[in-house]
């Protein structure tokens, strides 16, 4: 001990006055903390310092709650001490030591370098070792959220920090007198499709089913509540749960036991002063692990706990009898897997998804290819979407035997698992053939596709948006299905306020659903005078012929005297500016995907202005009409609809301008003229807002600028372009490959329609890495001509986003 410790340790235990009388939440270099003393975080909820379990004459430093009968423990640091005399400082490098006597028994570790650290116990009931000035938790030197014992508060997380390599898991204590860490943990295995479990040592106990998008798939009654909110993140940095308090008043904790071996939450009643179990697991039989062993089931409702899935058998009937359905079942007809096209798949509805330690995950694919590719490996059992928000997305396949399943009432997903053909019957087996022959053929022909002629992985090619162009252009000449108002009437409950989910340029926007389950959006447009009903027909019929996998579907049209509705597909991720102008959404959005959003957008928008049938120009082009799907293939939406309501308008002067300010060109919204060049302009708008995660008509007072092209020509002048970039994409993207965005979206709203370049070659540029232009001056409507345009009234200018729809030029 050097000198200067020895004088803390001493004036520490022998001057009285330094024990604090008032609450204190923070000690600094110079203090320390000795049996009797505590902190006290700022709002009086948390309490630091040496406590003693009951039964037990050892000292431990621990977290509980201040105002709570009794104590209740949240936090302990492992070790015990056997006296009173032990004596917690913080040193210059920002560990907490522990010294009894002459001896560090404990510390904390620290990564970093500290200045002036100081340790803080905050009102979540988190010990921190932070740096003086320090506020963002990110940076805190260390903190005790990052240690979890038995206890989890709000706040904390459950899972991995994949960047250090940390778990964070609840360890339980040994038994109620004895905190130090028992056998029992609760933690996620980092399988590909991870999950919680309750272990003991290595032993499975219980566990809850990976995340399917919307809650645990052994807990399908997790639903929102009022006690508490739960989270599920992942992404490359992290993967884990947490919670958070809904109300504040409700105080709750997650606690694993080991003497009962349990996991549960409490919630405190006030009133009644008492930890009342909110929910606690295993909640009966069938939450043990394994119960019914491989392709065994558990039915809580059954006759008998343990059931054989459907054509399999108990492996031992004796054993199965006597109730020990350890063994698990066998199938009825074992797979031969020398003909792999003689398999196919049993659906097994409504299940608790089988233990996922031999998974694999594939987010991109969809069901049907997972199908293919379960099939075409005679080890994989079963598979089904990793995802089941909306229509289900992604990919896990299992690999060997099904273990611990669980069926549910009513609730549960669905599993796919092999069998063989004769179980399935004849016709069955040939569909599946069928099947699986032309996806096969077309995957492949995919592969070849993809693989000869992408030469940039992850940019748009020539052969993208050539096969999209062939696929979309396809001669179809069906006419558009028309519809009988009464079943939009059904579908939508009558145009019911609850089902409106947007309100476009020409009128309301609502979901439906079709008496077939179908999801639609229907949008229902107010029809302007001056227009025959025919060719009204003609304009949407031609539209609803547009298809291309970047262009929403028009599925259906219905014309009902000053009516018109379209139905389109549903879509359910939302639109774009939900996206990025999120801040949560906004960090889950990459730049991988962003880039494909952009090119996704670049391709629908060449196919309108392309097909040589019908050029259509969008003229309305914005984040908030660009739909995104499961897979975060972007959708645009509303195209045509200005055509519809032009009629024979192709290209020209209007006297009708339909646009949203902020995206529109200057020679269109000045003086009516619009042109493909006045959607490029908007899509240059729509590039510079994905980048930069700003909208467009936002206030840039600091840098000078009253929008965001202004903002990011300033920006590139300066040679500092890349300040504008989106901070949550700083980490997943190539800045020369953003830069070049950049770029190019400013060569697109550049002032003068005639140096734009056509979405060909904004195509042809954001796939390869020739040389660019030099941009010119940006042409920005707001910024030169707002008093020269006398049509446009300052109270409509001020309406962010919304749609200008019938705006008489002069
Ligand atoms: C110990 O027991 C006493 C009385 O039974 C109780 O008031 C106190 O809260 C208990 N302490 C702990 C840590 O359980
Ligand atoms: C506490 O006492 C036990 C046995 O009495 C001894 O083994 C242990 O080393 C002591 N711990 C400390 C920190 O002094
Ligand atoms: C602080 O304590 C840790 C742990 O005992 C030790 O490694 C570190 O050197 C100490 N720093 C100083 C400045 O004493
Ligand atoms: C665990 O559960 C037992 C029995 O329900 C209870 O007595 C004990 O206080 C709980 N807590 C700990 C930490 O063991
Ligand atoms: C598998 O099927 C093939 C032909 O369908 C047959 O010749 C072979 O004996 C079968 N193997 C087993 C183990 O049943
Ligand atoms: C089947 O999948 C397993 C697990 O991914 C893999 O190890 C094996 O090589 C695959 N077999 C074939 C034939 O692709």
């Amino acid at each position: 001990m050097d000198i200067l410790s020895l004088l803390i340790f001493v004036a520490c235990i022998l001057i009285p006055s330094l024990k604090v009388s008032t609450a204190i939440d923070t000690i600094h270099l110079s203090q320390c903390i000795s049996d009797g003393m505590t902190l006290v975080s700022q709002g009086g909820k948390f309490e630091f310092g040496f406590f003693s379990p009951n039964h037990s004459n050892k000292h431990y430093l621990g977290i509980w709650y201040k105002n709570i009968i009794p104590q209740t423990v949240v936090w302990v640091a492992e070790r015990a001490i056997n006296d009173s005399l032990a004596i917690l400082t913080v040193n210059r490098t920002g560990n907490l030591v522990l010294r009894h006597h002459d001896n560090v028994v404990w510390h904390t570790p620290s990564e970093k370098q500290a200045q002036n650290p100081v340790v803080q116990l905050l009102d979540s009931g988190n010990l921190v070792v932070r740096e003086e000035s320090e506020t963002d938790p990110e940076a805190y030197l260390w903190q005790s959220f990052d240690y979890p014992s038995d206890t989890a508060l709000p706040g904390m997380k459950l899972g991995w920090n994949l960047r250090t390599g940390r778990e964070w898991r609840m360890t339980s204590w040994k038994s109620p007198d004895d905190p130090s860490p028992g056998d029992f943990y609760w933690g996620m295995l980092l399988y590909n499709y991870p999950e919680f479990y309750l272990m003991k040592g290595k032993e499975k106990i219980l566990r809850i089913g990976p995340w399917n998008g919307l809650h645990f798939s052994g807990i399908p009654d997790q639903k929102p509540n009022p006690v508490y909110a739960y989270h599920y993140i992942s992404n490359k940095d992290e993967i884990y749960y947490t919670y958070s308090q809904e109300n504040d008043g409700v105080i709750s904790r997650l606690e694993i036991n080991q003497t009962s071996s349990t996991i549960s939450r409490y919630v405190w009643m006030e009133d009644k002063q008492f930890w009342k179990v909110y929910k606690s697991r295993p909640r009966d039989n069938c939450d043990y692990y394994g119960m019914c062993g491989a392709y065994g089931t558990c039915v809580i409702t059954g006759s008998q706990f343990c059931q054989c899935l459907e054509k399999f058998s108990p492996k031992s009937p004796k054993a199965w009898n006597k109730a020990d359905w350890s063994q698990g079942c066998v199938r009825n007809k074992p797979l031969n897997c020398t003909n792999k096209l003689r398999d196919g798949f049993m659906k097994v509805k409504g299940v608790k998804l089988p233990d996922t330690t031999h998974t694999w995950v594939d987010e991109t694919i969809g069901l049907e290819e997972c199908r293919v590719r379960c099939l075409n490996n005679c080890s994989c059992m079963a598979y089904t979407n990793s995802d089941i928000r909306g229509e289900g997305s992604g990919c896990v396949m299992w690999f060997g035997d099904l273990n611990d399943i669980r069926q549910f009432d009513g609730e549960g997903q669905d599993l796919y698992i092999r069998m063989d053909a004769s179980e399935l019957g004849e016709q069955r087996h040939y569909k599946e053939v069928l099947i699986l022959v032309y996806t096969t053929i077309a995957i492949i022909l995919g592969m070849l596709l993809v693989g000869c002629f992408r030469i940039y992985v992850g940019r748009c090619t020539i052969t993208d948006i050539l096969r999209n162009q062939n696929r979309g252009g396809s001669e179809d000449d069906q006419d558009l299905p028309l519809v009988d108002l009464s079943t939009i009437v059904t579908a939508t409950d009558n145009f019911s306020i609850n089902n409106k989910i947007g309100e476009g340029g020409f009128g309301l926007v609502y979901k439906g659903r079709l008496v077939s389950g179908q999801e639609i959006a229907v949008k229902r447009l107010s029809r302007t005078s001056g227009q025959g009903m025919r060719e009204f027909k003609n304009e949407v019929k031609l539209i609803a012929k547009l298809q291309h996998r970047n262009l929403v579907k028009l599925l259906a049209c219905c014309v009902q005297q000053q009516d018109i509705m379209l139905v389109y597909e549903y879509m359910t991720n939302r639109s774009l500016d939900r996206l990025i102008f999120d801040d949560t959404e906004a960090k889950l959005l990459d730049w991988p995907k962003r880039f494909n959003i952009i090119c996704g957008i670049a391709r629908g928008l060449l196919y309108l202005h392309q097909d040589s049938r019908l050029r259509i120009i969008h003229r309305d082009l914005k984040a908030s009409n660009v739909l995104i799907d499961d897979q975060l293939n972007p959708k645009i939406s509303d195209f045509g609809i200005a055509r519809i309501f032009g009629g024979d308008e192709t290209e020209g002067s209007t006297q009708r301008v339909v646009g949203t300010y902020g995206y529109m060109a200057p020679e269109y919204a000045a003086d009516g003229i619009f042109s493909v060049k006045s959607d490029v302009f908007s899509f240059g708008i729509l590039m510079l807002e994905i980048i930069s995660g700003k909208r467009s008509r936002g206030f840039y007072i600091e840098n000078h600028s009253p929008n965001l092209v202004t903002h990011a020509w300033s920006l590139w002048k300066k040679g500092r372009a890349i300040e504008m970039i989106d901070s949550n994409i700083e980490d997943s993207c190539a800045l020369s490959d953003v830069l070049r965005c950049i770029h190019v979206s400013l060569l697109c709203v550049q002032q003068h329609a005639e140096d734009r370049p056509a979405m060909p070659s904004v195509v042809l540029m954001l796939g390869s890495e020739s040389e660019l232009a030099e941009p010119k001056e940006p042409g920005f409507y707001l910024n030169n001509d707002v008093g020269a345009t006398p049509a446009i009234s300052g109270d409509i200018i001020s309406i962010n986003e919304l749609t200008i729809t019938s705006l008489e030029a002069r």
